[in-house]
């Protein structure tokens, strides 16, 4: 009896000081682990981890849709497709109509219901690419569509800030895609040839791709349905602007983690791609379900959308170009996706809210005076950009 009561305080005695040692052992293990490293690394792991995750995301869709359709598409769109145009009019035509066309070009996409004017020539999904040195897997593609303007044109001085803006590491993490959205091939040309002259270190490199539509891309513009009440005109330019849109977001699709669309006339902070990456990578670390993350203002500008939910975008600004102006739908789209209809108005507001993630901070300032609607002035500025003075 009196040998069990020993052998029992020895053993609490050992246990207690089994228990204090582990316990002890925890802490500092805890202590090491938590505060031993840098937050930097920290920052550095989660952000890899992140990446990594991102980047499997889009190799899972990419592979959902089918890999064949890969293949075509890679081929298509791009990689291939490295020719030079040549300067008179005829061989362009010559080069234009000798370029390789595979077809069907992107298969995943159903545009050939909503725009059945390109089910004959399916041919006419291929980009027109007047420059690209085939760069993909970046973290940021930035998507600018441009058309002619008869005031003034900013394009050159928009892409010299996005590109100055950008230090080396930012720039070959990158891929800046201009989008000529004219049928005129000549003129499509011309800002081409004036791009690699302006800015010819990041057109070099790669950074800076340039195509165009193939013209049988379009329908027949005259035959639009007039909605809104608005004017042909009107119709007739925001119908373009959402197919152009598509477009150049089906281009930029597969070639990296994150799109953001921008326009022709604005101006960026310095460092915007790193802080918007890292809010990026950041925000689904921290296990957010955003659709948009928001870093501009006005219209699309700014607007980051992961690569891999592009495709839902797209087919849905293709089923409903000719209905309503893109910022539109993209609300409508955000709308449609999270709002409960049995709820009022501020529980929508909320939820929207929730996924689409508006910065304090707008990373990119309008500076354009005239809109390429024609005639029509564009004033406004986002008020929360860093410089008050642009
Ligand atoms: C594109 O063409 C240029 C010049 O002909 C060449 O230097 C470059 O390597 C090509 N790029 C690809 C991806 O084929
Ligand atoms: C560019 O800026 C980022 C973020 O500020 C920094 O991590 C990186 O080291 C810089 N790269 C160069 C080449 O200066
Ligand atoms: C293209 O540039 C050439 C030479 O500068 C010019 O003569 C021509 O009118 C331009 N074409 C278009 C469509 O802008």
């Amino acid at each position: 009896m009196m040998g069990w009561r020993i052998q029992q305080s020895r053993f609490c005695f050992w246990l207690f000081i089994f228990l204090t040692l582990l316990s002890c052992y925890t802490f500092v293990f805890m202590y090491i682990s938590d505060y031993g490293n840098s937050y930097d690394h920290r920052m550095a792991t989660t952000n890899t981890k992140t990446e990594m995750e991102i980047l499997m995301e889009q190799i899972t869709r990419l592979y959902e849709l089918k890999d064949k359709d890969i293949q075509e598409l890679t081929k298509c769109f791009g990689l291939a497709l490295n020719i030079s145009v040549p300067e008179d009019k005829d061989s362009l035509m010559v080069t234009y109509k000798s370029v390789d066309m595979v077809s069907p070009p992107m298969p995943h996409f159903d545009f050939f219901t909503f725009l059945p004017h390109l089910s004959p020539h399916q041919d006419s999904l291929r980009p027109f690419v007047l420059h690209s040195r085939g760069r993909n897997a970046v973290s940021i593609v930035f998507g600018i569509p441009t058309v002619r303007r008869k005031k003034q044109n900013y394009l050159i001085q928009t892409l010299i800030s996005l590109v100055n803006n950008m230090n080396q590491t930012e720039q070959d993490d990158s891929l800046i895609v201009v989008m000529i959205a004219e049928v005129d091939l000549e003129y499509a040309r011309n800002v081409s040839v004036e791009i690699k002259n302006r800015i010819p270190d990041a057109v070099g490199s790669g950074l800076v791709e340039v195509i165009a539509p193939t013209p049988g891309y379009y329908p027949d513009f005259s035959k639009l349905r007039i909605t809104l009440g608005d004017s042909e005109d009107r119709v007739r330019w925001r119908s373009k602007q959402n197919l152009d849109f598509a477009f150049l977001m089906m281009y930029c699709q597969p070639k990296g983690s994150f799109y953001v669309q921008l326009e022709d006339d604005l101006v960026a902070r310095p460092q915007y791609q790193a802080l918007m990456k890292k809010t990026a990578l950041q925000s689904i670390a921290d296990g957010k379900e955003w659709f948009i993350l928001d870093f501009g203002g006005l219209g699309f500008i700014g607007k980051m959308i992961k690569c891999s939910d592009l495709p839902w975008l797209i087919q849905f600004m293709v089923m409903f170009y000719n209905d309503k102006p893109g910022d539109w739908l993209l609300d409508g789209f955000v709308n449609t996706k999270v709002c409960h209809l049995g709820k009022n108005h501020v529980d929508c507001v909320k939820q929207i809210n929730s996924i689409w993630v508006k910065q304090n901070e707008a990373f990119f300032q309008h500076i354009g005076t005239w809109s390429s609607l024609d005639g029509k002035k564009q004033l406004l500025k986002t008020h929360n950009f860093y410089n008050k003075n642009i």
